[in-house]
């Protein structure tokens, strides 16, 4: 993959407003705008790494012995050269902008078979759609947001694939669903071994951490069993995340260093549950007490109005 200073000006002029003289427009550089491409850069260097010990790991073959269609392999290979180009992307703009890129970290992807490979790889994705949609509110430049835009579907169509592949809906919900940046960086610092100390601090912190341990997948109606590191003290909720809902329930009952939530029914796809400490809807630093659990909700029949034209 080769990647050329076109592409890499175009996203600094992007980031600087259409200057083409960066050294000038520097002080106009959004910090926040900086701060979100650094954060975007680190989870696609995130990808690119998956998918690339993934292809190192499994041929074609290993792919279709597990029951993947012969075609899905390109698909992959369109998969990691798409990461590849996101990270060439944002480490060239960064640069032209006059930032230092994060460079990669050391991952550990749990991963042992092409099909668990293709399992987390669904769930990576629909998190990093997640990512890109949760933090195009937070960024100020509007050509920037086209940018993030832009990746953001071509995440979608990696969560579309990989989903398919393992017999999960790819559009489970009528609506994609936006996370936190400190919500997204609980999940995929689970993923991270260690990062080199040069790289730029970013300003995201993981969340306590809560495990899904039975209910994947599940369905809307079903109990799923939360497990905090800690059960918090007082009274709290399980805030389910999907699609543009936001549902905080009483938990069903709490026991063994375990809490059992009834799944509500707005629930569908890829969705989160976080521990909170009210049932506002609000998500925040302040009310969140661990989380998010990724739970896949499988949905029951969809249905539609032919009266509504
Ligand atoms: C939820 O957030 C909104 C917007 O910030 C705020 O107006 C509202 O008071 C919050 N609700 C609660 C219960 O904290
Ligand atoms: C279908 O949509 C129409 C028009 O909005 C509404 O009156 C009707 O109750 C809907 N039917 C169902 C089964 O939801």
């Amino acid at each position: 993959m080769h990647f050329s200073t076109p592409t890499a000006l175009a996203l600094s002029s992007l980031i600087l407003g259409g200057s083409a003289a960066p050294a000038i427009k520097r002080q106009s550089y959004p910090n926040i705008d900086a701060d979100i491409l650094q954060y975007a850069l680190t989870l696609e260097h995130l990808e690119n790494a998956f998918y690339k010990q993934a292809l190192s790991k499994w041929d074609q073959q290993s792919f279709t012995d597990a029951g993947f269609p012969a075609q899905f392999y390109d698909d992959l290979k369109y998969i990691a050269h798409d990461e590849e180009g996101h990270v060439l992307y944002l480490e060239a703009g960064l640069t032209a902008a006059g930032a230092k890129p994060v460079v990669a970290c050391t991952y550990n992807f749990p991963m042992t078979t092409p099909l668990s490979f293709v399992q987390l790889a669904s769930v990576v994705e629909g998190l990093g759609v997640s990512a890109y949609l949760g933090a195009a509110a937070d960024i100020t430049s509007k050509a920037y947001l086209t940018a993030a835009g832009s990746i953001l579907v071509t995440e979608a169509l990696h969560a579309s694939a990989t989903r398919g592949a393992v017999g999960e809906i790819p559009m489970a919900n009528v609506f994609g669903t936006p996370l936190g940046l400190n919500a997204v960086y609980t999940i995929a610092s689970g993923f991270i071994v260690s990062c080199p100390s040069t790289n730029v601090a970013l300003p995201v912190s993981a969340y306590p951490s809560l495990t899904l341990v039975s209910g994947a997948p599940s369905a809307p109606g079903a109990v799923v069993d939360l497990q905090p590191k800690t059960i918090p003290t007082g009274s709290f909720f399980v805030t389910f995340v999907s699609g543009l809902d936001i549902i905080p329930v009483a938990p069903q009952s709490v026991a063994n260093g375990m809490v059992m939530a009834v799944v509500p029914t707005m629930i569908s796809g890829q969705s989160y549950a976080f521990l909170t400490t009210d049932n506002s809807g609000n998500l925040t630093d302040s009310n969140i007490l661990a989380g998010p659990a990724i739970i896949e909700v499988t949905p029951s029949s969809p249905t539609f109005n032919l009266t509504i034209t």
